[in-house]
């Protein structure tokens, strides 16, 4: 069976932009808030990058950027569409659940990545918090599970619940927080997400 490393490296193989080249809502919208806290500057981190359009769209908006994604074919990707729109970003191949850092970011992404990440995801998320600097934004998004007593891990797949976000970002102020059913890419049937944008006090 294959693996996600092996799927994603496939999903991006491909000529095409599997997302397209627009920034998701999410990206959209935590921008949005961190300009409303710090108009100018600062670094910002997309973890799980994919092939790079919200981290294009962090440069675009005078973020120092760091993109980060275990495929290389993700990064090679998110380096032609920054390079093709005249930007410039740090891109590396690592594994999320491997990899660590000192730095300190205004803004973090982490945009329906973590969800793959099975039973490694919740202690990642907590990685991911520690990374944003004070007064800095966190903005997420990935599976969710509807009810809270439901088993979260299903094979590879990690559903987060509403409530175990915001119980875990309670001393945080949340800009938004929100359950939502979207259609994937290749799904038949709505599929909840929980999406969360919160900056550090
Ligand atoms: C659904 S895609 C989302 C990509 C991008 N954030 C977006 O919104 O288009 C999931 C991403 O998570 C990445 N990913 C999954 N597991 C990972 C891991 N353990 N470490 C780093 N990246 C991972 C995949 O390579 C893929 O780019």
């Amino acid at each position: 069976m294959e693996t996600e490393h092996e799927r994603w490296s496939r999903i991006f193989s491909g000529s095409t932009f599997f997302y397209g080249q627009e920034p998701g809502s999410v990206a959209r919208r935590a921008v949005k808030y961190a300009r409303s806290l710090k108009a100018t500057g600062g670094n910002a981190l997309d973890a799980g990058c994919g092939e790079g359009q919200d981290l294009l769209y962090l440069a675009q908006n005078g973020y120092d950027c760091l993109g980060l994604d275990f495929t290389s074919e993700g990064i090679a990707k998110s380096g032609l569409l920054l390079e093709h729109n005249g930007q410039k970003s740090r891109l590396e191949v690592a594994d999320l659940t491997q990899w660590n850092t000192n730095e300190q970011f205004d803004l973090v992404l982490c945009i329906n990545s973590l969800q793959f990440l099975g039973a490694d995801a919740p202690q990642v998320l907590n990685k991911l918090k520690n990374l944003v600097a004070p007064g800095g934004v966190f903005g997420f998004s990935a599976f969710a599970r509807e009810y809270r007593d439901e088993n979260p891990i299903e094979g590879s797949i990690y559903r987060f619940h509403l409530d175990e976000l915001l119980l875990n970002f309670a001393d945080w102020q949340p800009f938004e927080a929100a359950r939502l059913w979207q259609w994937g890419k290749s799904g038949s049937a709505p599929q909840p997400f929980a999406t969360l944008v919160a900056s550090k006090i």
